[in-house]
């Protein structure tokens, strides 16, 4: 068979993303986004994200489709984000999926977006090697990935127990009185600090906890312990240091991410660590990354930020390599499923 011709469909969370991927080429990528109109809230507003993806689906379909210079009837199979992410804004993806493949008559694959966040890679840098670690970090999720295949034998190493790191950053910029999303804001502010003024905890980084959770995060302690020391200058009515809040606080948030990802790399023999979702763009996470895993001989591969932010080609990437391992389609009553496990490549 020659190389698959996939659609892909993102709707989990505020972006409506589509794409046309052919084997492990991309061919066509669109996005639309209401995170405009969530920003004035301080937090994505599920209905308000569902009713933007019920707009934006046909519009941003038909700009994929003709960017891609194909049509419905050439597609091989339809691929769409079956979870995690809100439900409703899931519910309005696999609804015009499932009504596409009935249309049509091409197999429906409904996926996993955390998975796809490191699937896309494989469209930016070429064939993933046998076996490698994958990091996905966002607003919504912060996981550690053993990947054997994309498609068939992906292992969960361990993942957040509270805040995904995007959502920690958030949180900061809030305390440091930044606009919504702060995670941009802060990265930005972090770089006129210095990392090192202020020691900040480091979560499931030590003893028992470290012992219990090699590959898990906690960022929960972390933002507590910011929110103390900022109250601390603002109650004596003195001037937050924030420049170096910012700088601590990323330097903590990126140290832990890359000595987990590390020590996952070396205990399961990997020499590459795939890095993914839309926290990836953090600028101290890159160089910490780049720089720790050159030491180790890890090779680092990481995709331009759009394609590490919420799109279509990640869904289509992982469709087209579920095609490919000769996977059997979801059924096309496939429910949504907010809280999919990362055992589930799709459901
Ligand atoms: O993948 P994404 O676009 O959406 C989710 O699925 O969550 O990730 C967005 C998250 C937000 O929390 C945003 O503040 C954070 O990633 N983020 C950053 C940076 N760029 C985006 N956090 C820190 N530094 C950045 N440069
Ligand atoms: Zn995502």
């Amino acid at each position: 068979m020659s190389e698959p011709l996939i659609l892909g469909i993102e709707t989990s969370c505020d972006e409506t993303g589509f794409a046309v991927v052919r084997g492990r080429e991309l061919l066509a990528d669109v996005t639309a986004s209401s995170m405009d109109e969530h920003a004035r809230y301080g937090g994505i507003v599920p209905e308000v994200a569902s009713r933007a993806h019920l707009e934006a689906f046909v519009p941003t379909l038909d700009a994929a489709l003709a960017a891609a210079d194909v049509d419905l009837g050439q597609l091989d199979a339809v691929a769409v984000t079956a979870g995690p992410g809100l439900v409703g804004s899931l519910t309005v993806g696999v609804a015009g999926a499932k009504a596409l493949a009935l249309a049509t008559g091409k197999p429906l694959y409904g996926v996993n977006h955390v998975i796809g966040h490191a699937a896309v890679d494989e469209l930016v840098h070429g064939r993933f090697p046998d076996r490698f670690v994958s990091l996905v970090v966002s607003g919504g999720h912060t996981s550690l990935l053993l990947v054997d295949d994309i498609a068939t034998g992906v292992t969960e190493l361990g993942q957040t127990l509270d805040d995904a790191a995007g959502e920690a950053f958030d949180k900061v910029g809030r305390l440091l009185g930044l606009p919504y999303p702060g995670g941009p804001h802060v990265d930005r502010l972090s770089r006129e600090g210095d990392r090192d003024a202020i020691r900040f905890p480091r979560g499931l980084t030590s003893g028992k906890d470290k012992a219990r959770h090699p590959y898990d995060f906690s960022f929960s302690g972390l933002k507590t312990a910011v929110a103390r020391y900022v109250e601390a200058f603002q109650d004596r009515g003195e001037e937050v240091p924030a420049a170096d809040v910012a700088a601590g606080f990323s330097e903590a948030v990126a140290d832990v991410l890359v000595t987990k990802a590390l020590v996952a790399c070396e205990r399961s023999e990997c020499d590459t660590l795939v890095i993914g979702g839309g926290f990836s763009a953090n600028s101290r996470l890159r160089e910490l990354a780049a720089e720790r895993a050159a030491a180790r001989g890890v090779t680092v591969r990481i995709p331009p930020i759009r394609y590490c932010t919420d799109n279509g080609a990640m869904i289509a990437a992982l469709g087209s390599a579920l095609v490919r391992s000769g996977a059997a389609p979801s059924p096309l009553d496939l429910p949504t499923d907010s809280g999919m496990p990362l055992e589930l490549v799709r459901v």
